[in-house]
């Protein structure tokens, strides 16, 4: 039988988690877009400001066993059993007699039951403050009095993860905690030599305390645990331990509690960062109350209610519309904000990169228009003069932008973005604001993107197509080490570029530039249906510099990509001989796997050829033919375009975290039901159906992309909104509710006889 381990709560966007210990952490993201942390059903997770490469400021164990330790814990003890227990099951793993975690946007809170006790825990960090909020309300549901002690945990890092991996021995005595009785909270004093950063940290509590730890030993125990800290074993009290000379930090505040049958109390513990000692005091200060905790925790679900608000979407498909009316959006909303930093699969070293973070922001201009330009404005500042990418850059911390592995195509999203930008406000004035280059010099965003084409368009090679160097948006072509290999998906997505930068440049009245844009798109489309490309059935994927190909009925493996074949479609250049559509029959036939499109087939089994050792990822995951479903996403518009409703439908829904996982079993998929992962592994591997990476992945952005703009067909332009939907016949009627500069429209779609018709008001 399929373990269960939660459902959706629709009416409060919410998943719950009812069984506490799924395959992985199921986590939900916190934060305010400064400071910020992840949390799991368990309270297991990390906190950080900025970036957490070297702002992290709690721990977090990514290959230790148990997985998912620290995190953000409230103990309970009763004072008169000695028993102790989470609201969040884990650490100490004491059944409880009832659970639910339950995530929404912003806010994870726990709601549990032991002995007549109710818990109900509330994380969050609201929008305008830099605290992290544990909200506690606990209720006496029994027949006896009960005499409680509530013990909040925090463990502390260094500030700079690397260099607590390094330097932990010369570092660890550089700062001190100590609890101030005066403001009643504990101060965490960081002055780590050369350290790019030493906030001020309080840690406080709305009650009078019983008693605290700053030492992790003083409350764990030298050969102690978070599943069983000493200081919480019968007949032991918390020390009210400081940490003067440095250690093993943590914050720990005990409150007791007294509670006849029927009673219940609210409290709170803070956690809050400032630059100076006098701003943090003013947060503590304002947090003292559990009022002020449950005001912040009110503020962080009005903030999402009003970003995820703007679309309504009903299909009559309650699996669809829950994904495009909260959970898509929300998982846009945190890609955006922290790339492929940090999750529990992301160790939080890497940077923005540059072709990730301008995909990601391209939905998010739908939605938050504000956030998404303030992303293409960090973007525009790392790249080249000359008009190259990069590779990754760091806004927020001290590292210099990386320019390798060097990626072919970072400059040719840019417009996708920005022309949807503009098209969403309507405000073309865009297109003149300065930015400066990653040298101080600086030009128009017009110019940054043009000059981004022509840079890719400059460095083509023998046969006219674009040079991949290290890669193009596929990572592991990197694997045949070929940099004047030429890119068949790269060439694609010029043409396109170049269709969406024809339609800017005519506006910006830039002839010059209009006839580059068409002498590019001609050039490119003629070469992409030559011989050299088009291979009978399908577009190839490589021409290698030694006159081999990829993506050939001729190969061995690696006959047929996805990605040429959807690109083929999305940038005209299949229009010739309707071979897009042929194509796209090629994929169905050869890619689909009922659960999502392959991004190649056969896999590699050795590199160049498959008696060859093997090389990179193993048959059936990753970009080595598993389910990418950033892939995905393209097939899906693409089939729109070609009308192909039904197959859009099918490969929209086929993919979807709750199908899939309801498919295969959560067991066995594994990851979190209400987001995407990077990809699922293939059907050659007996580990079919797996999910990789969760959360940070550039599938939701163009799944959002591919059912509003492309299935729903409701797609802003810059002449203002184009209605041109695909539905497939399981949908009949559909309605969309949608704010466009500043007018909502209620949007009717209905199918019959295999034709889309609408009504707008
Ligand atoms: C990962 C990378 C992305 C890349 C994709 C395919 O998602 O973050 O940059 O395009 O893999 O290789």
């Amino acid at each position: 039988m399929k373990a269960n381990y939660g459902h959706f709560d629709d009416a409060a966007t919410a998943y719950v988690i009812t069984n506490p210990q799924p395959p992985r952490p199921w986590i939900n993201y916190l934060g305010n877009r400064r400071l910020r942390a992840f949390v799991s059903q368990n309270a297991g997770g990390l906190l950080w400001h900025m970036e957490p490469y070297s702002r992290r400021i709690t721990r977090y164990h990514y290959t230790a066993a148990p997985g998912d330790r620290p995190g953000f814990y409230l103990y309970v003890r009763d004072r008169r059993t000695g028993a102790v227990w989470n609201p969040h099951f884990a650490p100490t793993c004491t059944a409880l007699d009832a659970f639910e975690c339950r995530h929404r946007p912003g806010v994870t809170e726990f709601i549990a039951r032991k002995d007549g006790v109710e818990v109900c825990l509330t994380l969050g960090i609201p929008p305008e403050d830099d605290v992290l909020l544990w909200q506690v309300r606990v209720r006496n549901t029994g027949l006896v009095p009960a005499d409680l002690q509530l013990v909040n945990f925090l463990e502390f890092g260094l500030l700079e993860f690397m260099r607590e991996a390094l330097g932990w021995c010369y570092l660890k005595n550089q700062f001190e905690l100590r609890y101030d009785p005066e403001l009643g909270a504990i101060r965490y004093n960081y002055h780590v030599f050369e350290a790019p950063f030493s906030p001020a940290m309080l840690i406080g509590c709305s009650e009078k305390i019983s008693g605290w730890e700053c030492s992790r030993e003083a409350f764990i125990g030298k050969a102690g645990s978070y599943e069983s800290p000493c200081a919480l074993r019968a007949g032991a009290e918390l020390s009210n331990s400081d940490l003067p000379l440095g250690g093993h930090a943590c914050a720990v505040q005990g409150v007791n509690l007294h509670l006849e049958p029927g009673a219940e109390k609210s409290l709170g513990f803070t956690f809050a960062l400032a630059d100076k000692w006098p701003q943090a005091e003013e947060l503590i200060r304002k947090y003292q109350s559990a009022a002020a905790v449950a005001a912040g925790i009110t503020a962080i679900d009005a903030f999402w209610t009003a970003r995820l608000k703007p679309t309504v979407v009903d299909t009559g498909d309650a699996q669809v519309d829950r994904m495009v009316n909260t959970w898509i959006p929300y998982n846009c909303m945190v890609a955006l904000d922290l790339a492929r930093t940090i999750s529990t699969d992301h160790m939080g070293t890497d940077g923005l990169r540059y072709r990730d973070t301008t995909q990601d922001a391209m939905a998010v201009a739908n939605m938050d228009p504000a956030f998404a330009l303030q992303r293409m404005r960090q973007v525009f500042a790392s790249q080249t003069p000359d008009g190259g990418g990069c590779f990754a850059f760091f806004p927020d911390d001290p590292r210099p932008i990386r320019d390798t592995p060097r990626r072919c195509d970072n400059t040719v999203w840019q417009i996708y973005t920005i022309h949807n930008l503009i098209a969403e406000t309507g405000d073309l004035r865009l297109l003149e604001e300065m930015i400066p280059y990653r040298d101080n010099s600086s030009g128009t965003v017009y110019e940054h993107i043009m000059k981004g084409l022509v840079y890719i368009y400059e460095r083509r090679g023998p046969n006219g197509l674009p040079t991949l160097y290290h890669a193009d948006w596929n990572d592991s072509l990197a694997l045949f080490g070929d940099e004047h290999a030429e890119s068949v998906m790269l060439g694609m997505q010029m043409v396109y570029s170049c269709k969406l930068f024809l339609d800017v440049a005519r506006r910006c009245n830039h002839p010059a530039d209009v006839a580059w844009c068409e002498r590019v798109i001609a050039e490119l489309t003629a070469i992409l249906n030559s011989d050299k490309v088009w291979d009978g059935r399908w577009y190839r994927r490589l021409l290698f510099s030694n006159g081999k190909v990829l993506g050939s009925a001729a190969n061995r493996q690696g006959r047929i990509y996805l990605n040429p074949q959807s690109w083929s479609v999305l940038s005209g250049v299949g229009d010739f001989e309707n071979r897009g559509q042929m194509a796209m029959d090629a994929a169905a036939e050869m890619l689909d796997s009922d659960c999502g499109l392959r991004i190649l087939m056969p896999p590699f089994k050795g590199i160049p050829e498959p008696e060859d050792p093997p090389l990179g990822s193993n048959p059936g995951i990753g970009e080595n033919g598993g389910i990418f479903s950033h892939a995905n996403t393209w097939a899906i518009m693409a089939e729109c375009l070609l009308g192909n409703g039904n197959r859009a439908w099918k490969y929209f829904r086929q993919i979807l975290p709750e199908v899939v996982s309801d498919r295969f079993g959560a067991d066995h998929y594994e990851r979190e039901p209400y987001v995407f992962v990077s990809s699922i592994i293939g059907p050659v591997s007996n580990r079919f159906g797996e999910g990789g990476i969760s959360w940070l992945t550039g599938t939701a952005n163009w799944m959002h992309i591919a059912m509003l703009q492309y299935i729903l067909g409701i797609r802003p332009t810059l002449d203002g909104l184009q209605i041109k939907p695909c539905l497939p016949d399981a949908v009949p009627a559909a309605t969309v509710k949608r704010t466009y500069r500043g007018k909502t429209y209620c949007i009717n779609l209905r199918r019959q006889d295999g034709k889309t018709t609408y009504t707008c008001q």
